[in-house]
């Protein structure tokens, strides 16, 4: 078979309910500076977390349709809700590779785990779902897992509050309800979560590892891109990435801003009306 030589540039799709899949972001523009991203965060229907499965199937599939007309090369959903439950449906639909973030994120954990004991926070919707317990636990069946869900973290990110003495007071109030300490290991089972990473490792001490699920993806991507010959080929340019919300621009491009520290960083409302129908091409 003839081999790429001149690399793929077609940028690689994110989605998100909202700004927490910049955390994902924020990793590919570390580990893979030669790649462009094009991302879109649906925040006028944020949180994602409390609805049922179909909904978050159905707005899943608008978003990824959104992202494969912008001529994608790879999907990437930088959600656990949405990972959680549309996963499945979404690689039923589409030809090129569709990553999530839950099975990397088990992963990680369990590789830095010594006890065994690992604890999952994330969305009422990734909870309910065991879907981090199922991918432990699959890969194996001796570890523990304790799986608490966090209701209150997301808007608090949303809305621009992450450094707040607002979001320390959620943060700690949440947690407590937390009990079994015993964990050395905890998955941030949520894209936004990274956001209140500090305050959450203040809460839990040092002693327990936090697995940003995020950044684990962003090495399976790496990975992916390799094997499938779709990296891009190196460059000494500043990428163009494009940012999209079906919410305000302004206040995500202020946390995109503050989170990425990117110059030029240009955000475009979409409206919902825009979106709709199902991802058929590749
Ligand atoms: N960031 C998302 C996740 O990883 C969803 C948060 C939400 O919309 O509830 O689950």
């Amino acid at each position: 078979m003839e081999r790429l030589t001149t690399g793929d540039t077609r940028p690689i799709g994110f989605f998100d309910s909202g700004v927490g899949g910049l955390t994902v972001v924020k990793e590919a523009l570390k580990q893979l500076p030669n790649e462009r991203v094009i991302y879109l965060g649906d925040t006028a229907r944020c949180p994602y977390g409390p609805r049922p499965q179909e909904q978050v199937e159905r707005f899943s599939l608008e978003l990824a349709n959104f992202l494969v007309q912008h001529d994608i090369k790879l999907l990437v959903i930088a959600c656990n809700t949405a990972t959680s439950f549309a996963l499945d449906a979404i690689r039923a639909r589409l030809t090129i590779p569709v990553v999530g973030v839950i099975v990397p994120g088990a992963r990680a954990a369990l590789k830095a785990t010594h006890k065994k004991k690992i604890g999952v926070i994330g969305t009422q919707g990734t909870i309910q779902s065991a879907a981090y317990t199922k991918a432990l636990v699959a890969k194996d069946p001796q570890v523990q897992v304790e799986a608490l869900a966090c209701p209150r973290f997301v808007p608090v990110v949303e809305s621009n509050q992450f450094h707040s003495p607002t979001a320390k007071k959620v943060v700690f109030e949440t947690l407590r309800a937390f009990q079994p300490l015993q964990i050395d290991t905890l998955i941030l089972g949520c894209t936004h979560y990274p956001l209140l990473r500090p305050i959450i490792q203040n809460y839990l001490g040092s002693g327990v590892t936090l697995i940003d699920s995020g950044a684990e993806t962003i090495s399976e991507v790496s990975t992916l891109l390799d094997y499938f010959e779709l990296a891009a080929p190196p460059s000494q340019e500043v990428q163009h990435h494009e940012f999209y919300t079906t919410g305000s621009a302004k206040l995500f491009q202020e946390i995109a801003h503050s989170w990425l520290q990117l110059q030029d960083l240009a955000v475009t409302h979409v409206p919902l009306t825009e979106l709709g129908g199902k991802p058929h091409a590749s």
